[in-house]
């Protein structure tokens, strides 16, 4: 079996689905349940005995060790994290706590346990980290895409956590020899996206009569891949991946977030008008810029397909269709989401976020 961390947010949990679509090899499932955390991401496995949901902290040394002496993982797919870089900004503690702190933990019960395995376990032993092309820092538009040499330049509390979880791994590979592989990935979209990012945010707005927030000019740009198509990555680079190697995993998707933000509400007029018979573009307005706010990301994902023969198969358009039509089908969903701790967020995030300027 495989044990995954985090699994019950909104990549960890698209991943655990599609695993155990495409096998059978269970999965223990260690997660803190944070705000992010939504067990009804996994509801279609209620009753699966195959999945092994275990409520606890990546950063209890003596939980995690107990699980890894229990199930005797041959991979550890560390996916939990603070995932959002608003909030980092916000109260950037907790992201040192769980994505520095946390990750060493973990690395520290899996080394414990990988190093007393026998010989033939210990050697096909993998620790996967599941991390961000934000560690690679900002791009201007005529920069080439991020590649795995690109030197290493976090902006935000995020980006720098993530950045020191990368480095950790890699020295625990360089180290001590554990068998590592670490993805660095675009922008994720799809089912189960938590709505206080760019995508289930605008889709939920739109459809609740709010705002759609711009953050400052909105031309700033992310590499947007669809989360099925990410899982596939990560499921290629667990079984092929070269020992202690590092892939990007992008969609080959670079748009800037007005372009996005109008492509939603063009999908939303067909799908589901307004009563008025206005376009949703009416509710976009300008809000204050993101501080430190990164200009461009983009993620050259040719090393994944040449040696591993990966390469998405959703194009924006396809991917996009199918997530605006997941939240409709949806709707309780969102609602179960959008409880008091999440309109506080809401609160502290977007009042002090003046609207500069209406637009259409
Ligand atoms: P998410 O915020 O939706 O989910 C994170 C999950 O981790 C939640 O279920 C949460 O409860 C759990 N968690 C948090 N702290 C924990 C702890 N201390 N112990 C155990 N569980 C804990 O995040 P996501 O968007 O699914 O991202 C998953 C991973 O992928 C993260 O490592 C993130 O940095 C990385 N990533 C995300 C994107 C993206 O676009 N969402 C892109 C590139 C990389
Ligand atoms: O690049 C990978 C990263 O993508 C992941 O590592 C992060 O975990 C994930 O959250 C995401 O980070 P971003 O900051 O790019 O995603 P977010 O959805 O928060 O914002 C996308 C863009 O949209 C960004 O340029 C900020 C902008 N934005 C966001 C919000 C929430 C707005 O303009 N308005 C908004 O209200």
């Amino acid at each position: 079996m495989i044990l995954v961390s985090g699994g019950a947010g909104f990549i960890g949990s698209n991943f655990v689905v599609d695993w155990l679509a495409h096998g059978n090899e269970s999965v223990i499932n260690l997660d803190k349940l944070t705000y992010a955390g939504n067990l009804q991401n996994l509801h279609s496995l209620n009753g699966d005995s195959r999945h092994i949901f275990v409520h606890g902290d990546i950063g209890d040394t003596t939980q995690v060790a107990a699980l890894l002496k229990q199930y005797r993982p041959r991979a550890v797919l560390h996916f939990a994290a603070e995932s959002h870089v608003d909030r980092s900004i916000l109260g950037p503690a907790a992201f040192v706590e769980t994505n520095v702190n946390g990750t060493f933990n973990l690395l520290e019960a899996v080394r414990c346990y990988w190093s007393a395995l026998p010989d033939a376990e210990r050697l096909a032993f993998r620790f996967l980290h599941v991390s961000t092309d934000e560690v690679y820092g900002t791009l201007g538009p005529d920069d080439a895409p991020f590649a795995e040499t690109t030197p290493y330049a976090p902006n935000s509390p995020y980006s720098a956590t993530k950045a020191a979880s990368d480095h950790l791994v890699r020295a625990y590979h360089h180290t001590y020899g554990l068998p590592t592989l670490t993805t660095n990935c675009s922008n994720n979209y799809g089912p189960c996206h938590f709505p206080e990012k760019l995508i289930p945010l605008v889709i939920a707005n739109a459809r609740a009569g709010k705002a759609l927030p711009i953050y400052g000019d909105g031309q700033q740009v992310r590499d947007w891949l669809y989360v099925g198509d990410h899982c596939a990555a990560i499921r290629r680079v667990l079984e092929q991946g070269a020992i202690g190697e590092t892939y990007n995993v992008g969609g080959w998707n670079e748009m800037t977030n007005l372009s996005v933000v109008h492509e939603l509400c063009d999908i939303l007029d067909r799908l589901d008008p307004r009563q008025d018979g206005a376009s949703y573009r009416i509710q976009i307005v300008y809000v204050a810029d993101r501080p430190g706010h990164d200009r461009r990301y983009a993620i050259d994902a040719r090393k994944i397909e040449r040696e591993l023969g990966w390469k998405p198969v959703e194009t924006f358009e396809s991917g996009i269709a199918k997530t605006v039509q997941w939240y409709l089908d949806h709707q309780d969903w969102v609602q179960n989401i959008q409880s008091g701790a999440y309109l506080s967020w809401v609160q502290q995030n977007y009042a002090q976020r003046a609207i500069t300027e209406p637009t259409l």
